[in-house]
């Protein structure tokens, strides 16, 4: 079933045939990948019907995991919904990063992480440093409820609010934040027009806006941080000049770090 599914996805087009298979088959099946492999028994028909279903699904383009409803990050298993912004491997180096930039901070401490999406980087944060007070905002109330719905079925304790960047935030953490984190949109329209009809599967708020919330962040970041408190952004291909700049306006110790790929993709710094 495999061989020929594998087969089947890679005559449409699709990237990874053999894997997304896999990971089609074991949604199908409720199983994992050893599972899979384990299983002697032929499909019943009511699978082979909703494997069959899951294979056209992704062969006209759906995102592989609005179809299985979930995706890994940082080991944590999300669930996806569409109207979300899916996360991405390379925001994974985002949230390392983050953690790393707060080795030097004794609980407890406060993060922030702004435009979360499903809740991604704040639940990792808040996973990796369980003392913390990690605050999770989106415009987006689809956002919301979706990284809700993440940190109680995980049962990390995070504070999601709902709103324009800075604006939801208590007024009493002014100049006490430790760390602010962000995967903001920052494709430019341009970029938009080009990209994948996949990448389209997100909503446009959560994709085009090129550095303009890098601007903004930066400057609010100067109000929210602590002293010595960390900024750390994600940036688009061809940014890095332009957001070091930003940062340099307002923030010291600024550097570029890269995805695995190589390419640059988070920009940090700290308030003097
Ligand atoms: C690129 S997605 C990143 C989501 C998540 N941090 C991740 O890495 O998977 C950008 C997110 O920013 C949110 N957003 C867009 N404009 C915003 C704003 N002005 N204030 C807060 N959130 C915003 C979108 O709803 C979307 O969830």
């Amino acid at each position: 079933v495999l061989v020929r599914a594998t087969d089947y996805l890679a005559r449409h087009g699709v990237d990874s045939p053999r894997r997304t298979a896999e990971i089609l088959l074991e949604d199908v099946l409720d199983t994992d990948r050893a599972g899979l492999y384990s299983l002697g028994d032929d499909l019943s028909a009511h699978d082979a019907r909703a494997f069959g279903r899951a294979l056209c699904r992704r062969c006209s383009g759906e995102p592989l995991q609005h179809i299985t409803g979930a995706q890994s990050f940082m080991g944590l298993d999300l669930q996806i919904r569409p109207g979300v912004f899916v996360p991405r491997p390379e925001t994974e180096v985002v949230a390392q990063s983050a953690v790393e930039m707060l080795t030097r901070v004794a609980d407890p401490l406060v993060a922030v992480d702004l435009c979360t999406g499903t809740g991604a980087i704040a639940l990792w944060v808040k996973h990796r440093r369980p003392e913390a007070r990690v605050l999770a905002v989106d415009i987006s109330a689809e956002a919301v409820r979706l990284a809700g719905d993440n940190a109680s079925r995980l049962g990390i304790e995070i504070e999601i609010l709902r709103g324009d960047l800075f604006d939801p935030l208590p007024r009493e953490l002014e100049g006490s934040v430790d760390l602010i984190v962000s995967n903001p949109p920052y494709l430019t329209e341009d970029e938009y027009a080009t990209v994948d009809p996949e990448v389209r599967a997100d909503p446009l708020f959560a994709l085009v806006g090129g550095t303009a919330a890098h601007r903004a962040i930066v400057q609010g970041a100067a109000t929210w941080l602590r002293p010595g408190g960390a900024l750390v952004v994600e940036i688009g291909a061809g940014q890095a000049d332009e957001v070091v700049a930003i940062f340099r306006e307002r923030l010291e110790e600024v550097r570029v770090m890269r995805d695995l790929a190589g390419r640059d993709r988070v920009v940090g710094g700290r308030l003097p």
